[in-house]
């Protein structure tokens, strides 16, 4: 069965991958990862608080006088929580490419546009062939507007997207007034792929111990929902190539991904349960379902359930939320 895709300019036989994780942080987990077949290789965040933290010390340093960081810098994690710093993160990307024949796709994290950003010509220098900037934030200043926040990582982009020559994803959150809209204009920027979609830790309150308890918990196959809607609405209509990121653990969630049209697929929650295997037994499924049901290719199913020949996707959805409202009475 041809699985084969097209993402960031890469042909690629089929589109599962790893998703930013730590899981690329141990080398010999990479050669893992690429026999199971992982089609590219995502690697862990750069963040851009790493880098800032780094660039501060070496004022501090040579005593240069800068601006008031000292106490934006002490609620961040300490630099040991960090498997890998700024420079060892460079140097890891080397050693990832020397064992591994797939692409490679460094990942830059952060929310301001800066000289952080720098690091994209560096990663792009230690042999990285693409690079995913991942703009996680939150929007919590009350004289934020959504307009500012959009142009913001427009900029990073375009600062991005001048200094290197490599392809760029971003990966974003779906919190956005139009995402649509913001979705084109990235792709109007250069974006050569778009990451759907970050997934929010959100923290619980421990009420006896009143202290705020972050949580980690590993996604399941509900969390694929909003990513099909989104893929389903962009796919065909913004000219990049996409990714899911968020919610896939089997093959039908793949098949989904893929009609709603997916380009790539990342994996983590599932590879962190299952361990790389788990690339084998999806791409082997996921073969054998298109057999069944009679695909030539991938590519014949990709975007076939995409709101593209839909006229008016907004009333679509319309429509259906009602419909769905009514349904409760059978
Ligand atoms: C332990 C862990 C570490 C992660 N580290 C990163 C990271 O460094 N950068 C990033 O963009 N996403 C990171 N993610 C998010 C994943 O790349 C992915 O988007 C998310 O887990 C949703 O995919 P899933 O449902 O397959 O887990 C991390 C996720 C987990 C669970």
């Amino acid at each position: 069965m041809d699985l084969s895709t097209t993402y960031l300019g890469f042909r690629l036989p089929h589109p599962f991958m790893p998703g930013a994780s730590p899981l690329v942080d141990d080398l010999d987990t990479v050669r893992r990862l690429e026999d199971a077949g992982a089609a590219a290789i995502v690697m862990h965040s750069l963040f851009e608080e790493q880098i800032t933290r780094e660039q501060v010390a070496v004022a501090r340093y040579l005593d240069v006088p800068s601006e008031s960081f000292a106490e934006a810098l002490t609620y961040l994690p300490s630099p040991d929580s960090f498997a890998l710093g700024p420079e060892e993160y460079l140097e890891h990307i080397h050693k990832v490419k020397a064992v591994v024949s797939v692409p490679v796709i460094a990942s830059l994290n952060g929310a301001t546009d800066g000289g952080w950003l720098g690091y994209a010509r560096l990663m792009e220098n230690a042999g990285a062939d693409a690079l995913e900037l991942n703009v996680y934030s939150l929007a919590t200043d009350l004289t934020d507007s959504g307009e500012m926040i959009e142009r913001r990582t427009l900029h990073m982009l375009d600062a991005i997207k001048h200094s290197i020559g490599i392809p760029v994803a971003v990966k974003l959150s779906p919190f956005y007034t139009s995402f649509a809209y913001f979705a084109r204009r990235l792709a109007e920027h250069g974006a050569d792929g778009l990451v759907l979609f970050n997934r929010f830790y959100q923290p619980d309150i421990d009420v006896e111990t009143l202290e705020v308890a972050p949580t980690l918990r590993l996604s399941d196959s509900s969390e694929l929902l909003l990513r099909l809607r989104w893929l389903a609405i962009l796919s065909g209509r913004v000219g990049t190539t996409l990714a899911v990121t968020g919610g896939v653990h089997t093959a039908l969630d793949t098949v989904k991904a893929v009609m709603a049209g997916a380009d790539a697929v990342q994996l983590v929650s599932t590879l962190l349960r299952h361990g790389p295997d788990q690339l084998t037994h999806l791409r082997r499924d996921l073969a054998l379902w298109l057999e069944e049901h009679e695909y030539e290719s991938l590519e014949q199913m990709k975007g076939s359930m995409n709101l593209l020949r839909c006229p008016n996707p907004g009333a679509h959805e319309r429509a259906n939320y009602m419909q769905i409202l009514q349904s409760w009475w059978g």
